[in-house]
């Protein structure tokens, strides 16, 4: 098993270019599985859960080739509509491939999405929305057999919860679906607008993604183009925590700093200098943190739960006590306890985690329990004292590319053994 061996108390410095997002590529290349001929994906990030996706296509007909960070895939479905059981159970965001073989074939057999640790993560919303849709839905031993008897067509779908994946299931089954889909109270973070984006450019007739209310008019045939990943907003957040806990500064450039405003306020109230530019970010983070009275993680545009983790790092070295909500997921306060090793004060009651400032962290050897909760470590290993062993970082290759190099480029002592 690969682990980080970090030397922390390094000031970070200088120029970071900030790789696609994985949470867009993800379901964008599930959306190339619903166009006829050939998707160019640039700017795509070299990650385990992309490689698992490319997988996926490959299994039901596709060609998926990644070339640096380029993907292309030609999607010439076989046919064949079942996804392996071994990569259902790779990641999560494997559900996302439902409604685009529900929309290019009408039919799809698969297995419950393997979970990620941050509690049930159910599906009821998306299966809910496919019903209205006129999928019949038969469940066999954790096996979902759905097809559409009479044609997959739009409907008017509300969702209780502004669920992302399940916006981007309804999305990906409503483009080639008979009549117009309505979604009401859709997620509004900004990978749904970039997957809507990549399917207009294939000809697809979507309004208002990015709001809470979405209106597809389905479309005879989508035709594959060539498309840029936006850059990765929780990657950027990683990348400004480092430099925050480090107390550096960071210029990161290809980003888009109207997505980070939630993030954005919160490192301003820990006395954090940001600057924001059309397409860069800079922050300086030259003096003592100061605490956050109280931070609630919430669906887009409020303080996203995927920077959880990674700020509540920093929050372990800032003068005073900060409160954080957490009310997405149930259990994503697995990281708690490998900042308590490092000498953090942190009191986890239920979804609230109470942050005591410490002056300083003590490297220890630590295990990342998922992918932020992992980055999380990574972030306090640089701002500890001493030596970090920080081991399972297969979590952590699921959404970073090669992050010891970027790292290295701005002064960080860290390797991949
Ligand atoms: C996406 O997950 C992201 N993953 C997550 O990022 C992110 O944390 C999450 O959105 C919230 O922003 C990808 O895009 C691949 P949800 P998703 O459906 O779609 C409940 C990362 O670190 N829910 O908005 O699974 C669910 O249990 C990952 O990159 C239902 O109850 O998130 C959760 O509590 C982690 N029923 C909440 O909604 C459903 O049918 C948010 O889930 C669907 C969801």
């Amino acid at each position: 098993m690969q682990k980080f061996v970090i030397q922390g108390g390094r000031r970070l410095e200088g120029d970071i270019v900030v790789q696609g997002a994985k949470n867009s590529a993800l379901p964008i290349l599930a959306a190339a599985f619903l166009c006829k001929g050939e998707s160019v994906l640039e700017n795509c990030p070299k990650l385990s859960d992309v490689y698992a996706a490319c997988r996926i296509l490959s299994s039901v007909g596709c060609r998926c080739e990644m070339q640096g960070h380029t993907v292309i895939v030609r999607a010439e479905p076989s046919g064949k509509a079942a996804i392996p059981e071994s990569l259902m159970q790779e990641m999560r965001s494997s559900i996302i491939f439902l409604g685009a073989m529900l929309g290019r074939l009408g039919t799809c057999t698969l297995g419950y999405p393997g979970g990620c640790e941050l509690g049930p993560r159910p599906i009821d919303l998306h299966l809910e929305a496919l019903r209205r849709m006129g999928v019949q839905i038969r469940e066999e031993n954790g096996i979902l057999m759905c097809t559409t008897p009479r044609g997959l067509h739009g409907a008017r779908v509300h969702l209780q919860f502004p669920s992302v994946g399940a916006t981007e299931n309804i999305l990906l089954a409503a483009v080639l679906a008979k009549g117009d889909t309505i979604i009401s109270n859709a997620a509004r973070e900004p990978e749904i607008l970039d997957l809507a984006r990549y399917l207009q450019h294939c000809g697809a007739k979507i309004e208002g993604a990015g709001s809470s209310t979405i209106r597809v008019q389905g479309v005879k045939q989508l035709t594959g183009c060539t498309y840029r990943i936006m850059p990765d907003r929780i990657v950027t957040a990683t990348w400004l925590a480092c430099a925050a806990i480090t107390g550096g500064a960071l210029q990161l450039l290809h980003t888009d700093a109207a997505s980070l405003e939630g993030i954005l306020d919160v490192l301003e109230q820990m006395n954090c200098q940001c600057s924001r530019d059309v397409s860069s970010l800079c922050i300086n983070a030259g003096k003592p943190l100061k605490a956050v009275r109280y931070l609630k993680t919430m669906p887009y545009p409020g303080f996203p739960t995927d920077a959880q983790a990674i700020v509540m790092a920093v929050l372990c070295k800032a003068g005073g006590t900060s409160v954080i909500e957490e009310t997405i997921f149930e259990n994503r306060f697995r990281h708690v306890d490998a900042l308590v090793r490092m000498g953090a004060d942190i009191h986890v009651a239920g979804r609230v985690a109470v942050v005591h400032g410490v002056k300083q962290l003590c490297g220890a050897q630590v295990s990342a329990t998922d992918l932020r909760g992992g980055a999380a470590l990574l972030t306090a290993g640089l701002g500890a004292e001493g030596e970090t062993v920080l081991t399972e970082i297969s979590h952590i290759d699921r959404g970073y590319d090669s992050p010891e190099t970027v790292l290295r480029s701005v002064g960080a002592k860290i390797e991949r053994r």
